[in-house]
């Protein structure tokens, strides 16, 4: 497990996937991803299997926060998160996240995933870059990275077309000196 400030990562299981189709066919969940349509069951059991055969440090976590409920030793899955195509030359990686449960957004908890994943980044693998990418219009998200550490790095003008209209994506990233200070 990967532990941060109120939430662990951990490794996704088969169990999961219910939950991530229920998350992933919710219009508001799905509106700044990468995803137009609807999933399936069957779908998800794919993107599972496919998942395992990333190498072990691409394969994503479950992100869990702590439900502090019975025994006191309850987590609870509330989304997923991954660093995605590794460069070991250059040391850089992408990071991707969500968080399904929408009770849980605007409470702190993407900002803590984030940081958590850079620490675990440059900390742990070495990296020395590590970037994302976001819809123009994803105020909250950039907020979340904004506070997590990452600076505004660059623009792909009109590179998604969403509900009749072009949007912008805003590259944003976190070198591990400036991270360090
Ligand atoms: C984007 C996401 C990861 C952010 O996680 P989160 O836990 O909600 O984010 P945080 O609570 O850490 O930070 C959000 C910040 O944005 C602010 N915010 C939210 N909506 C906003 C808006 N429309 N305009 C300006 N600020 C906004 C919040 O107030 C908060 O800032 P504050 O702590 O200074 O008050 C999460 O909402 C999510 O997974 N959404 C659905 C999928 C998605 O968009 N994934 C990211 C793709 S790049």
């Amino acid at each position: 497990m990967l532990y941060e400030g109120r939430i662990r990562l951990r490794r996704n299981e088969r169990r999961d996937i219910p939950q991530f189709v229920e998350w992933l066919n919710d219009p508001e969940v799905r509106r700044y991803l990468l995803m137009n349509m609807p999933i399936s069951q069957a779908n998800e059991e794919q993107w599972f299997e496919n998942m395992l055969k990333l190498p072990v440090n691409e394969q994503p976590f479950g992100i869990e926060i702590h439900a502090g409920l019975g025994e006191g030793n309850e987590w609870r899955l509330i989304g997923n998160c991954s660093f995605m195509d590794i460069n070991w030359t250059a040391r850089s990686a992408e990071v991707g996240l969500f968080i399904g449960d929408k009770s849980c957004w605007n409470k702190g908890y993407g900002t803590e995933v984030v940081r958590l994943l850079l620490r675990n980044g440059f900390d742990t693998l070495n990296l020395n870059r590590v970037f994302l990418r976001v819809d123009e219009a994803n105020k909250g998200g950039i907020r979340a990275y904004e506070k997590a550490g990452f600076v505004h790095e660059g623009r792909l003008r009109q590179a998604h077309y969403r509900n009749g209209k072009y949007e912008d994506v805003l590259f944003m990233s976190a070198l591990k000196p400036e991270w360090q200070e």
